[in-house]
């Protein structure tokens, strides 16, 4: 169950362009009661507001995560564009990124947490880093090699969070993952491992990660109901989070109960339907005439409402922008106290299709998803 605390973040006038420190840290209450006596909103209304704009979610290890992450997954933008946009997004108010091996960009990501660090814009115990081994590095020795590897591309000591990218082992590469998928020329399908490494070596080997202080938590991303079954049975860490793709056309409902009962939290990417990454017969789930009909009438963003919905859940979702105004816009998803109502949840619930937008085939000689 999400937990309202403020954090840090929103306590420091973290929309506007001010390294920490070079002013009398605001409390959230005045900033918040500023911007809401604007919207001549109330005492009460401002309280509720500061509310759901801090969730923070306690994990199964004990750690706490902000709900509302930044995705920085691009098959576009260049690394050093999301570098910058990491950046622009720690300035902004973000506190929680969703990194990972192979997205190709940990090391720009990494200069600009640095730089962040340097400026004063915030401190390492003030964020949340998730980043994930992939399946060519599933092997014991690979999982350990890889983290250490991304730690030295973020420049850290630690991630918040290192997460099983998916339930699947690939042929090792090397540890720069190149190629990312391991194909096998004659028949052009994925190269699966054969060393004999199961989802239990590579979990044991996730737990040592915990042990020796390279992770805060772990997880996993992209598995099933009975993959989760199966790993819980045997895991002496239990999984904090599963990371799946997860919005009002695809909701998981099964899956979602399965990860509350085993207390682990789910984070949604693609909670915006990844506009900018879309494959033939993909809906646009920002343009539906629900979405677009309810931010009218709210006076929100599409954007935003699908975001109100993931918090309306209680999920975690972790939106990629590498544009200032959608990236504002995500974070500050109920600035001027506007909350769709249940009638709205209610409308946005009948979009459910089971549509999948990222890797629906997969497209290599194993599919990953049975629906
Ligand atoms: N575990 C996994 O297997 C897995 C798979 C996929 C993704 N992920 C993670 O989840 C993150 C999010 O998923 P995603 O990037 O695929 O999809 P997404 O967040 O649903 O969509 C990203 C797209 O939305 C656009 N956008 C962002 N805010 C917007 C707004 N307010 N209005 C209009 N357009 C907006 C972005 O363009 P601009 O940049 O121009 O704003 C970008 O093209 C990824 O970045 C990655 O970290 C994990």
């Amino acid at each position: 169950m999400a937990e309202f605390t403020p954090p840090r973040s929103f306590a420091t006038g973290n929309l506007h362009d001010t390294p920490r420190g070079s002013q009398r840290p605001t409390s959230p209450a005045s900033t918040m009661r500023k911007e809401c006596s604007a919207a001549a909103v109330s005492e009460k209304a401002a309280i509720a507001l500061i509310s759901r704009l801090a969730v923070q979610m306690t994990l199964q290890s004990g750690y706490r995560m902000p709900a509302l992450g930044f995705g920085t997954y691009s098959n576009s933008d260049s690394p050093s564009v999301m570098g910058d946009a990491v950046y622009a997004a720690v300035k902004v108010g973000y506190r929680h990124f969703d990194c990972a091996e192979s997205y190709k960009n940990e090391a720009a990501i990494g200069s600009s947490l640095e730089r962040c660090f340097r400026e004063g814009l915030v401190e390492r115990s003030e964020l949340f880093i998730t980043s994930k081994v992939w399946q060519t590095n599933h092997d014991p020795e690979n999982v350990y090699a890889a983290c250490k590897n991304t730690l030295s591309n973020l420049n850290l000591t630690h991630v918040d969070c290192y997460l099983i990218h998916w339930p699947l082992a690939w042929e090792h590469t090397n540890l720069e993952c190149e190629p990312l998928i391991p194909t096998d020329g004659s028949t052009g399908c994925v190269t699966m491992s054969t060393s004999g490494c199961s989802i239990q070596d590579t979990w044991r080997a996730m737990e040592r990660l915990v042990d020796d202080g390279l992770a805060n938590s772990i997880g996993v991303s992209n598995f099933s109901s009975s993959q989760l079954a199966d790993l819980v049975s045997y895991a002496r860490i239990t999984p904090s989070i599963n990371q799946i793709e997860c919005h009002p056309m695809l909701p998981q409902h099964n899956l979602r109960k399965m990860c509350k009962i085993n207390n682990i939290k789910v984070v949604s990417y693609a909670p915006l339907g990844r506009p900018g990454n879309l494959h033939e017969g993909d809906p646009m789930l920002l343009q539906h005439p629900v979405v677009v009909r309810i931010a009218e009438e709210k006076g929100l963003t599409s954007g935003q409402v699908l975001l109100q919905w993931q918090m309306d859940k209680g999920l975690a979702a972790i939106p990629k922008s590498t544009n200032f105004e959608h990236m504002t816009e995500n974070l500050s998803l109920d600035k001027l106290g506007k909350w769709i109502d249940s009638n709205d949840i209610n409308a946005l619930d009948t979009l459910e299709t089971c549509h999948r937008f990222c890797n629906k085939k997969w497209n290599y000689g194993c599919l990953v998803f049975d629906d």
